[in-house]
């Protein structure tokens, strides 16, 4: 196993022989940008070993182990209440486990984070339903999001840096905004407004990105352009996307996570998982 198990959050990255340049960074304040500070010598950004929560003795999550890679798309798959939005809520610290590992790159203990810190650290999450403000125009949303201060008029009263529009501007291009930069978020199609929440989310430039059904209620051609976007951001993002939608999945994924009943039930290619008979009886076959 790759995680130190007497590690702790904050602590100096584990040093270690064999260990890449980038590994030698002092440890992560939190507070600050996430990305390159990360430690994932390994080139795993998020390790989950043995995850469970309990709902009044259901077990929502059952003994869960999923890693990550730095730079993957992963797709979530599986039937209703399988534990997917859960498996979500245990990275972002809203759910607690009651059981488990949840490792941030090599040093930071998700488990003793609060959900301020796991933003900060970066990882971003994005809800199904857009969470915009809509009153406000894109460019002022994409603004806010940029800021720690989440004040409305603290934030739009204060003066942009060049460097600060360059990126509204790049983000806004990210997901085809450029057009409607001045125009009120709220008068934005559904697909639109889940465009602009992702672009908040880049604001941050998060590592790991966190999509709970991206695609449902969009159009064909928005959906396409979701699976474009999505293989965009690969690379220099690490994405986990949970979705129903096969032809999404199929479009995006080069690797695939079934889980069932709280449990990882299969993982592989989507043919891989596609032939797989326990995932044809639980999901695939219905
Ligand atoms: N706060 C909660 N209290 C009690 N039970 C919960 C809670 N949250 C989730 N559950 C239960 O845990 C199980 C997993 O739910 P979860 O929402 O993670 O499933 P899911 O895989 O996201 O399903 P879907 O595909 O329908 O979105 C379900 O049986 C659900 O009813
Ligand atoms: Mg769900």
């Amino acid at each position: 196993m790759r995680v130190t198990a007497t590690a702790e959050f904050m602590l100096e990255p584990i040093l270690d022989s064999n260990k890449d340049a980038g590994a030698s960074r002092d440890a992560i304040g939190l507070g600050q940008a996430a990305g390159s500070g990360l430690n994932t010598r390994h080139g795993t950004l998020l390790t989950l070993e043995d995850i469970s929560v309990s709902f009044d003795g259901f077990k929502a999550l059952n003994d869960l182990n999923l890693y990550i890679g730095v730079g993957e798309l992963r797709c979530i798959i599986g039937p209703n209440g399988a534990g997917k939005t859960t498996l979500m809520d245990v990275i972002t610290g809203k759910t607690r486990p009651t059981q488990g590992k949840a490792w941030f790159g090599e040093t930071l203990d998700l488990r003793r984070m609060s959900e301020v810190q796991i933003a900060q650290a970066g990882i971003g999450r994005k809800f199904q339903k857009p969470t915009v403000f809509e009153a406000l125009t894109v460019f002022e949303n994409l603004e806010l999001a940029q800021k720690t201060d989440k004040s409305v008029w603290a934030c739009l009263g204060a003066r942009l840096g060049d460097e600060q529009r360059a990126r509204i501007e790049q983000v806004l291009e990210t997901i085809r905004l450029t057009a409607s930069a001045q125009r009120q978020a709220g008068l934005l199609s559904h697909g639109q407004k889940q465009f602009l929440e992702i672009g908040m989310l880049l604001m941050q430039d998060p590592q790991l990105l966190l999509l709970d059904e991206p695609v449902a209620g969009m159009t064909d051609a928005e959906t396409e352009f979701t699976a474009e976007l999505f293989k965009s951001l690969a690379g220099k993002h690490s994405l986990m996307v949970v979705e129903h939608d096969m032809g999404f999945v199929g479009a995006i994924a080069d690797h695939v996570t079934v889980l069932h009943q709280g449990s990882v039930l299969a993982e592989g290619s989507l043919e891989q998982v596609q032939e797989n008979q326990r995932v044809i009886e639980v999901y695939l076959g219905r």
